[in-house]
């Protein structure tokens, strides 16, 4: 029998909670037999309508003081005091599995050297992709390859907001209230919609791969908050959607090019189609090509089942530490801004004569508003791209085309 623990009974701990319930046979077949026994439940808040309310407790050393349970969900998010819990729980010898993107991409060199030395785990699944197997692949199934990119929808509420706007005509607060009820956003919504969560999970994914620690505040990142529904429409019109894209590109000499902003993606890529809570992971790799990771990327059962998927793996490697780990950064390991060039599309008051002799060769596209010009460039450095679009007038929309 393991015994276990969930900190934070919201969305994702409330789905922990109702998986192990509700999947305990199946679990206990994955976990070599062992049954799981749920025996802590962490919240501030009381649950005394809950059918198991004797699991709750407000108090943390319940938890960390009890030498029965071995492994502990924190899905509480967060980085204080997720922080300090988790710390104190793999110090104490206690596996630790995360849905926390905040914490991992923070604090996640440091607890997984905890990890390492402690011989326990520290496994974060869920933190990227809700319910989309993508660590473990990138980790296990992909480590013969040298990963080359990965471009990837890595959150679920934009994902839904822009879709909604499109398919069903939602304003954008209309839509984001929904997503908030659905219990896909954050508890603050700007960390999605200005990009923010999106930047935590490119950040964990282009750790992963390059195995050094790339510090999501070194990610130019931009949300969606300026797309407007012309631009969709433009994109529609190119055969392209507008996607939240978090892209991380690996340089052969060790350097990462990283950024997180909303693109133009061509309806030839998996990722154009990927629509509402569904996020993808499209990864390069020099042997395999690329292969693509798809499914919720958000909501209670979806992020609860990584969740869980972690708890089983814990379970199964109780006395062996799995080691995942990323390096500690030494040298500045984040490629120049200029060094990846892409085309951009550019929606401006200027004249297709001026448009051109700015840019030279450029592709234009019918405009769907009065009074403007719209065109994809030539593949340009962002400076590049910057200095010539400061001698257009009245630039109303600026956007990379992923390549
Ligand atoms: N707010 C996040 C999203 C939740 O919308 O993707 C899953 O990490």
């Amino acid at each position: 029998m393991a015994k276990a623990a969930i900190m934070g009974y919201g969305t994702v701990g409330s789905g922990v909670y109702d998986i192990i319930k509700t999947n305990a046979e199946k679990l206990s077949r994955s976990s070599n037999g062992e049954e799981i026994e749920l025996k802590y439940i962490l919240d501030i808040r009381d649950f005394d309508n809950h059918p198991e309310k004797e699991l709750f407790t407000k108090d943390f050393n319940d938890i960390l003081s009890d030498g029965e349970v071995s492994v502990v969900a924190e899905v509480m998010g967060g980085l204080h005091p997720a922080y300090e819990f988790t710390k104190q729980l793999l110090e104490a010898g206690k596996s630790v599995v995360t849905s926390n993107k905040e914490l991992v991409a923070t604090y996640g060199e440091e607890l997984l050297a905890i990890a390492r030395e402690k011989n326990v785990n520290y496994f974060f699944e869920a933190s990227v992709g809700g319910g989309i197997p993508v660590i473990r692949p990138i980790h296990q199934c992909l480590t013969a390859n040298n990963i080359i990119r990965i471009a990837g929808i890595l959150n679920g509420t934009t994902n839904y907001i822009l879709n909604q706007m499109i398919k069903n005509g939602k304003t954008f607060d209309s839509a984001l209230k929904d997503a908030q009820a659905k219990g896909f956003a954050e508890r603050n919504p700007a960390a999605d919609i200005e990009g923010h969560d999106a930047c935590r999970k490119i950040a964990i994914l282009a750790s992963l791969a390059s195995g050094k620690t790339i510090d999501y505040n070194d990610i130019e990142t931009e949300g969606i908050t300026s797309i407007t529904l012309d631009d969709v429409k433009y994109a529609a019109a190119m055969d392209s959607a507008v996607k939240l894209i978090g892209y991380a590109y690996f340089n052969e000499d060790g350097t990462v090019y990283s950024i997180v902003s909303p693109m133009i993606i061509k309806n030839d890529s998996p990722l154009s189609g990927v629509d509402g809570v569904f996020n993808a992971i499209l990864i390069t790799g020099d042997c395999v090509g690329d292969v693509m990771f798809y499914g919720k990327g958000a909501g209670k059962l979806p992020t609860a089942s990584a969740v869980v998927a972690d708890i089983v793996d814990a379970v199964k490697h109780r006395v062996t530490s799995k080691k995942i780990f990323w390096e500690k950064q030494t040298d500045n390991v984040m490629a120049h801004k200029d060094s990846r060039k892409f085309s951009y599309f550019i929606r401006t008051a200027d004249n297709a004569e001026n448009i051109r002799k700015i840019f030279g060769k450029c592709e234009f596209v019918d405009n769907i508003a009065d009074g403007e010009s719209a065109f994809v460039s030539e593949p340009l450095t962002q400076s590049e791209a910057d200095e010539k679009t400061a001698e257009l007038r009245n630039v109303i929309t600026k956007l990379r085309v992923m390549d």
